[in-house]
């Protein structure tokens, strides 16, 4: 496919999928806006209608919780088609919303499309308005998320991972209980093949904990300690940290000096504590779950996209050749999980396939440490997997099946990022 062909074909995507002042990520299995989805989204929008771009961000910042958070979902208008819906999470918001964040890529975001933007006026203007709420956001993680100051924010949810089902969580999302739950119909089984979601179990203790902080009236400073299920995710922390990065830099710039310290400042201190998530045997770094006080030994792609941060060239280097020998299990990189393992699973959400907004996120790491052997491999992929079977969800690494929902939005952006930031032969 030509590459200009491709580019309309996303951007048809994408316009399919705009609701006016945010995207959904695809019509049907997710009908609200997602909070990682949007900013990702926004990378693409930039490339061909900046004011668009600003909006998608600016539409999930004005859903911004009083204590800093921003929500993983924003139920803008009412569906019966998702579950589970507002009247699951409670949460009592004029315009409701989950009680629980996701990955958060907005200041990264915010921050390249400033720094590239054709309108620079609009670009300051917005940038000024947005970094104080995404400076808040990210002091609610380091607050209510690590309250012992470790440096490190644990999950306390897989949804809030993004990486809803991922082996990392099998462990600690067993001591999950699920008595009490009661009777729910699953809506995300109706819209996606059965085999690419995750499992009624595991949706059984979604739910359980939706419901334990339910019962707490969603306060964020009870949530950790009573939460069963706190794990540290090094992906996670690594858009976290990068995402603070990248405010204390433009912040410096902008000359809004207390963000930039503050920002600076736990961007340092988050870093220096990724090296205990290190593992020298696998060359990637790992999950820790944080009730056991112990590693969790699941070579998932959450320990290759901690390279997103500023972390040591040396640990880059190592990634780089770690990602090198997953190539030799599969045919498209990056798998969400190794092939190699008995526990992967190549079709299902986070448990194998391939999601090429990870892909984006571990080679512009990966070029920010100069260490560039697997960028081109990795971005080709992206495309090869677009050829073969369109703009899915995720894909098998092994046969490119498309996955989960078809006609996704950040799918689309990606290619639209990806074309217009990369060299490749026509
Ligand atoms: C879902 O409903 O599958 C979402 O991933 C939760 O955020």
């Amino acid at each position: 496919m030509k590459h200009e062909d491709m580019i309309a074909h996303a951007r048809q995507v994408m316009s399919d999928n705009d609701r006016g002042t945010y995207t959904v990520p695809t019509h049907g299995l997710y009908p609200f806006q997602w909070n990682w989805d949007s900013a990702l989204s926004a990378l693409g929008f930039a490339q061909f209608d900046e004011p668009r771009a600003w909006t998608e961000i600016e539409t999930l910042l004005a859903h911004q919780w009083e204590d800093g958070m921003v929500p993983h979902i924003i139920f803008h208008q009412p569906d019966d088609g998702y579950f589970p819906g507002p009247d699951v999470w409670g949460t009592g918001r004029e315009v409701p919303t989950t009680g629980i964040t996701q990955p958060p890529v907005a200041g990264f975001a915010v921050a390249r499309i400033h720094d590239r933007a054709r309108d620079k006026a609009l670009a300051g203007q917005k940038a000024r308005e947005m970094l104080p709420r995404i400076h808040a956001w990210h002091q609610w993680f380091y607050r209510a998320r690590d309250p012992q100051g470790t440096g490190l924010v644990a999950l306390l949810h897989p949804w809030e991972s993004g990486r809803d089902n991922s082996v990392d969580w099998d462990d600690a999302f067993s001591r999950v209980p699920t008595e009490g739950v009661g009777d729910f119909t699953r809506r995300d089984t109706t819209h996606a093949n059965p085999e690419h979601r995750p499992t009624d179990a595991q949706y059984k203790r979604y739910i359980w904990l939706v419901q334990k902080f339910r019962s707490l009236g969603w306060d964020n400073s009870k949530l950790h300690d009573a939460s069963p299920f706190q794990v540290v995710d090094p992906g996670f922390n690594a858009i976290l940290i990068r995402s603070c990065e990248e405010v204390a830099d433009l912040a410096g710039r902008l000359g809004m000096t207390d963000i930039a310290e503050q920002s600076r400042a736990m961007a340092d201190k988050g870093l220096a504590a990724m090296e205990t998530l290190w593992n020298d045997a696998l060359s990637q770094y790992l999950c820790y779950d944080r009730k056991l006080g112990q590693q969790i030994e699941s070579p998932s792609i959450g320990g290759i996209l901690a390279v997103f941060a500023g972390v040591p060239t040396a640990r880059a280097e190592a990634i780089s050749r770690r990602i090198a020998k997953l190539a030799e299990s599969c045919e498209y990189l990056i798998p969400s999980h190794d092939p190699t393992s008995p526990d992967f699973e190549g079709l299902r959400y986070w448990r194998g396939p391939v999601w090429l907004i990870v892909n984006y996120m571990v080679a512009d790491g990966l070029e920010r440490a100069d260490v560039t052997e697997m960028v081109g491999r990795i971005m080709g992929d992206c495309l090869r997997l677009i050829e073969v079977s369109g703009f899915a969800e995720y894909h098998d690494p092994i046969t490119a099946e498309p996955c989960g929902g078809a006609h996704f939005t950040w799918t689309a952006a990606m290619i639209i990022e990806i074309l217009h930031t990369h060299e490749f032969a026509a």
